[in-house]
């Protein structure tokens, strides 16, 4: 007997904690997907919009093309909770049943982006205030607040009902968080007093809350919490202290509500079963990297939609490359492992103007997620849709439901292609040494982004196309790139590159300091350490807390008229700037790299390079027109480390994974790659045309 209890308290005790081992974020997410698969390939269905009578044939033509998982359930609420209470999954299940007969593995969605009218006419308060007062309605999707009590409770209610329905169905492998869910605006009295909830729990007491928020500026002083209100962001003068708190806070709301209902999927989940949500890459948003319960993030691209202009007069038909390069770089370094749950599949209709892309488009973006280490791809969507606001968008199968169009053909091009990698694809194989050597790290905050765009100072200055500048630099040098947060360990990176990281506190500081003493190489450009967390100048000259690292000080900054530029003198190039430029004062041992060519400063200091303990500090003060000036700085800094670099034309990247190299090329140009002549192509050859993808056994 006393064996028999000791066996059931140890066998509990066990299962317990594997259950709640396996179900922290912290396990390493590789272990959900299979190596040898290199990347699976889905499509999102969505039977609640199709007769049930074309079921069977649409999930047989999926397999058909090759299509290894659905997504479905996505916005189904109303399907799936017809009345309060009252639960209807038949038609999913019969779904799902569909999918497996067919081979198909199921993403599951929470369809928290379009709650049914039943809820909205019951709680009118759900849906968004905005900030001239008018509230959202029923009939369009993404018009509920996260900050509303009772649309959370009711989202958790029916995720609740979905988990214990399908967290252990062996068909379904992962879960999806609501969709391209962000932070948004909400005006209501609900929300007012969250705002006002997580201003006492982050500053105590109203004092602390007035000196962060400055204030004694203009009259703006408060004796309570109940005073403040939501700041108006339509207004140009409001204080920018509140509104970064602001920020802050709707980022939160977006977090916790995705946190909480990972929680409640996980309550009764298999340890199988991943959680993710479907990002939209916009680097100023905060939420993208900051759920504390998701396995891995994900992310949505598309691509041609009448702008990203990319290279060449027909460049708009395949967008800059840059694009879904800098989403696999910026996501991938989460949890070193990342999907795309929406790749654009066509043409689309929510463009101001929607193109075409180019024959060949689809596949090379394919490829190009691929490149960046994706675990999958999935696009939207199987069947064009024939009715509602996305009428002739395209999907993988056209407006019959059946004909492929030729994005879907590429699809399932793609598919095929992977197939032959998975046939040599070797375990053991080592990615490119010298591709590895060249790994550099951007350090990004997007509290930075929030601040500088809010606090331009001259219409000239973009925050996102400032770092872009640098990452289109080092991505032309063939490096691989992760963004990384202030927490990541530095010492992983030869090089950081940190640019105009404008609010800083002494710890970060300290924490640059040491990296390079210790043998790391900063790169850190103009705008950086200006700021404290709230938003607030120094009681200092400009970011004096970074002369010593820097090993100069700013005298002042300058900000000249964009019809008349200035230049700055780099290796006796000059190159036009407007948007932003540091005087800077160098000490004695800090090297002049960039002197400035005009005006009442010329011949003053703009780029400086200095060695500190056993590492190197760039400074970077101006912010070129066109990004070449930072390029050739980065190069110079390249060389001194003795890091040997590609020079790689616009449009044409490589990267390497799985002893794999994938090239792939943007421009309108045929290229030769640089690349040893020992390789053997698996895909493409040596010269690559415009749209081309080349893939070779990475044994160089
Ligand atoms: C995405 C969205 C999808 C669909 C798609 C159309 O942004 O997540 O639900 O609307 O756009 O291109």
């Amino acid at each position: 007997m006393k064996s028999k209890v000791f066996l059931l308290i140890t066998s509990y005790l066990l299962l317990h904690q594997s259950l709640s081992f396996s179900q922290t974020k912290a396990e390493d997410p590789h272990r959900f997907f299979d190596p040898k698969k290199l990347t699976e390939v889905g499509v999102y269905y969505y039977p609640e919009h199709w007769d049930e009578s074309q079921w069977e044939r649409d999930f047989a033509n999926m397999k058909a093309l090759g299509f290894e998982f659905v997504h479905l359930a996505e916005f189904a609420w109303a399907h799936l909770e017809p009345k309060e209470g009252v639960y209807t999954f038949e038609w999913l299940d019969k779904a799902v049943s569909l999918a497996d007969k067919y081979g198909m593995k199921v993403i599951m969605c929470t369809s928290t982006a379009t709650p049914p009218v039943w809820l909205l006419r019951k709680h009118p308060d759900i849906a968004i205030m905005q900030e001239n007062g008018v509230r959202l309605d029923h009939g369009a999707r993404q018009h509920p607040s996260f900050s509303n009590t009772f649309y959370r409770e009711y989202s958790l209610k029916m995720i609740e009902k979905l988990a214990q329905h399908y967290g252990q169905d062996k068909r379904i492998m992962g879960w999806q968080l609501d969709n391209e869910p962000r932070p948004s605006a909400d005006y209501s009295e609900v929300a007012q007093q969250r705002f006002r909830d997580w201003l006492k729990n982050r500053y105590q007491t109203i004092d602390k809350l007035n000196k962060a928020w400055g204030t004694a500026f203009w009259s703006q002083v408060y004796s309570d919490f109940s005073q403040i209100n939501i700041p108006q962001l339509s207004v140009r003068f409001m204080n920018p202290h509140q509104i970064l708190d602001y920020q802050r806070f709707i980022t939160d709301e977006t977090v916790s509500f995705l946190d909480e209902q990972a929680r409640t999927i996980r309550k009764y989940a298999s340890p199988d079963q991943w959680i993710t949500s479907n990002y939209i890459p916009e680097y100023g948003d905060g939420h993208l990297r900051a759920s504390k319960e998701q396995d891995f993030p994900t992310y949505t691209r598309y691509q041609v939609f009448g702008e990203n202009l990319g290279i060449g007069s027909r460049g708009y038909r395949l967008s800059h490359v840059e694009r879904i390069a800098m989403a696999n770089d910026f996501f991938r370094p989460v949890r070193n492992l990342y999907g795309v749950m929406e790749l654009q599949p066509g043409q689309v209709n929510w463009g101001q103007i929607n193109p075409q892309p180019l024959p060949g488009a689809v596949r090379l973006w394919l490829w190009h997620v691929f490149a960046g280490g994706s675990k999958f791809t999935c696009t939207y969507r199987f069947r064009a849709p024939i009715y509602g606001i996305e009428m002739y968008h395209y999907g993988i199968v056209g407006t019959d439901g059946i004909t492929p169009t030729p994005g879907g053909l590429e699809f399932k091009k793609f598919i095929e292609e992977i197939e032959l990698l998975r046939k040599v694809y070797d375990p053991k194989a080592k990615n490119n040494a010298a591709y590895e050597a060249r790994r550099t790290a951007i350090l990004y905050n997007h509290e930075n982004t929030w601040d500088m765009q809010r606090n331009r100072q001259t219409t000239q200055w973009n925050t996102v196309g400032h770092v872009s500048k640098y990452y289109d630099a080092i991505k032309s040098f063939g490096c691989p790139v992760d963004f990384i947060e202030e927490n990541t360990d530095f010492t992983n990176y030869k090089i950081i590159i940190v640019p105009a990281y404008q609010l800083i506190d002494s710890s970060l500081v300290k924490k640059w300091t040491e990296y390079v003493e210790q043998g790391g190489n900063l790169v850190l450009t103009c705008r950086t350490g200006h700021k404290n967390r709230n938003g607030q100048l120094w009681e200092t000259p400009f970011a004096a807390p970074i002369y010593d690292l820097i090993g100069s000080k700013i005298d002042f900054y300058d900000l000249p008229l964009p019809e008349t530029p200035n230049h700055v003198l780099f290796d006796d190039i000059a190159y036009a700037w407007t948007s932003w430029g540091e005087i800077l004062l160098p000490n004695n041992g800090t090297e002049v790299w960039g002197t400035y060519e005009d005006d009442f400063y010329k011949g003053s200091t703009a780029i400086t390079f200095r060695r500190l303990g056993k590492g190197t500090v760039t400074y970077v003060g101006v912010d070129s027109q066109e990004g070449e000036m930072e390029k050739e700085v980065l190069k110079k800094l390249y060389s001194r480390l003795s890091i040997p670099i590609l020079d790689l034309p616009d449009g044409l990247h490589i990267e390497y994974r799985d002893g794999f190299g994938i090239a792939v090329n943007y421009a309108d140009k045929t290229y030769t790659l640089p690349v040893s002549n020992n390789v053997k192509y698996l895909i493409g050859e040596k010269t690559i045309p415009t749209a081309g993808v080349s893939v070779w056994v990475a044994n160089e």
